[in-house]
């Protein structure tokens, strides 16, 4: 895919995304947190492990940055923060900013984040799993819930539709429940009508049923809904 200069975002970003936004994301309620087992697949510095499970979930987050050390994946997620804060303020034009009022209470949210993930990983270190779809190192129907933000999709510029498949069919193997993935657009807005229909088509083929769900979130204009994979008997 051409990108124009400055359109390009680079290798993966390591984000930081709040509880606040995961429900928001994925519309969860209390219902779906407590209780659960939840698979957060890329973790990444989000804080949503170390928030759920004080609300009495049993989160695993799954990243393969979660092969560097503690210290080095802290002060990355501080580095990486910077990076996607000013990315969005520089494609300011790409997003909606009512959800977070304005780029500095994105930036703010992000850093509380951040911080958080980073002292979650020192106290609680079992929850963070170092790995990579489309291998997941679980039994299947692991988790009640599984969630997926921002790998999926967001980098379909370098991640083929077989990667996808293939991911998703893991995804939805070690989970009891739904699996739900957003945003279904690319990093730059992008729509993917046609890679989300052949997926749909092919995961529908294996018996694995499908849904768009519309959310009330949307960040990226036209990001407002999320695939939902649903628990196959
Ligand atoms: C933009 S972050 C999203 C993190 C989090 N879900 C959030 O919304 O804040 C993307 C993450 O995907 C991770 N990643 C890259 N390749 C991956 C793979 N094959 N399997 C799992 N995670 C991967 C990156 O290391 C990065 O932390």
């Amino acid at each position: 895919m051409h990108h124009a200069d400055g359109e390009v975002l680079g290798e993966f970003l390591v984000s930081a995304r709040s509880l606040a936004e995961y429900r928001a994301m994925f519309q969860l309620s209390d219902d779906d947190l407590s209780g659960r087992r939840i698979l957060d697949c890329p973790g990444g510095a989000a804080s949503f492990t170390a928030e759920a499970s004080t609300l009495g979930a049993t989160v695993t987050a799954v990243d393969p940055i979660y092969a560097r050390s503690t210290t080095a994946l802290a002060e990355d997620a501080v580095t990486e923060n910077d990076r996607a804060v000013a990315w969005a303020a520089a494609n300011a034009h790409r997003y909606r900013w009512d959800w977070y009022g304005s780029p500095g209470g994105h930036a703010a949210i992000r850093r509380g984040a951040a911080r958080r993930f980073a002292a979650d990983l020192r106290a609680e270190p079992h929850r963070y799993i170092a790995a990579s779809l489309p291998e997941l190192p679980f039994p299947d129907k692991s988790f009640d819930l599984t969630l997926s933000s921002h790998l999926l999709f967001s980098y379909a510029d370098r991640l083929d539709a077989e990667f996808h498949l293939a991911a998703l069919h893991e995804l939805s193997r070690v989970t009891d429940g739904e699996a739900r993935l957003y945003p279904l657009l690319d990093y730059t807005g992008g729509a993917l009508d046609e890679l989300i229909g052949y997926l749909r088509t092919e995961l529908r083929d294996k018996g694995v049923h499908t849904a768009v769900r519309k959310v009330r979130y949307e960040f990226h204009h036209g990001a407002d809904t999320m695939l939902v994979l649903q628990p196959t008997s």
